[in-house]
């Protein structure tokens, strides 16, 4: 792994009317890492997402995200930003390759490298057999892998995946899993994923961040927050006890 920062911020702050969603948050996350964005229901990770890909401008604070400003040059930074979304729309009567080459020629890529990509694309999700089978009909596992897909035909830096386990059965949360720790050690992606899921993430992340009430109340490799919090070594913690230590203190 590499130690560059691809994404920095430093006192983001998000305030919508009177509520503060995201409040001064400071961090970074390096090249090639999972970086898992940890919390309850609102405490401001998808907003954070959403101001990293400029989707939505910081009341204050900085963003970068390789050296540049989301609020600016968000055309470029969703260029290296693959974007799974919390709930995402689907047409459910287009099939996979439909599906796939749509998004193919939003990003207006040629008919060969499409096809390249489509291909490989299906084949890391594990969906070339159903490929042809109408979206509409796929469980909630299936269409989740259909978004890394899509994410996949960017070729993205970097992937967004917010709560990618949200709603999945236990087979399908294995594969999720699978597939995102695929993301990061054959395709080289940096990953950030946010998730309320704590057990399900910490087998796979590098590093986490803990979020309540929008600030980043830690961070750090899971062992170092395991010593701090609870004063145990490694594999003797599990990340809902260290949760719940800050979830305390908050
Ligand atoms: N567009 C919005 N307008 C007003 N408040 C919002 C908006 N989006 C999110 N919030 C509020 O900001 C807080 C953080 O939300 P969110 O970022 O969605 O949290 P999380 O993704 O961690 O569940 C919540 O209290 C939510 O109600
Ligand atoms: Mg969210």
């Amino acid at each position: 792994m590499n130690t560059r920062a691809v994404i920095e911020t430093e006192g983001l702050t998000k305030i919508y009317n009177a509520q503060t969603a995201v409040d001064n948050l400071s961090f970074n996350v390096l090249e090639g890492e999972i970086f898992g964005f940890l919390g309850p229901n609102g405490a401001g990770k998808t907003t954070t997402l959403l101001m990293l890909l400029g989707l939505t401008e910081p009341t204050s604070g900085k963003v970068r995200v390789f050296d540049l400003d989301p609020a600016r040059e968000p055309i470029k930074v969703k260029g290296v930003i693959g974007y799974l979304q919390e709930n995402m729309g689907f047409y459910g009567d287009l099939n996979a390759r439909q599906m796939l080459r749509f998004v193919a020629d939003l990003n207006a890529l040629s008919f060969e490298v499409a096809d390249e990509r489509i291909e490989s694309a299906l084949n890391t999700v594990g969906l070339q057999d159903e490929s042809l089978k109408k979206i509409g009909a796929y469980s909630r596992g299936m269409r989740q892998r259909l978004g890394i897909a899509e994410l996949l035909i960017k070729d993205p830096k970097i992937a967004f995946l917010d709560e990618p386990t949200l709603g999945l059965d236990p087979d399908g949360t294995n594969r999720m899993i699978e597939l995102i720790q695929q993301l990061c050690h054959e395709k080289k992606m940096t990953v950030l994923l946010s998730s309320h899921m704590l057990h399900q993430v910490q087998k796979i992340c590098h590093r986490v961040g803990i979020m309540i009430k929008g600030k980043m109340v830690s961070q750090g490799p899971m062992e170092q927050l395991a010593q701090e919090k609870l004063g145990v070594g490694k594999e003797q913690y599990t990340l809902e006890e260290i949760y719940m230590k800050y979830f305390q203190e908050t």
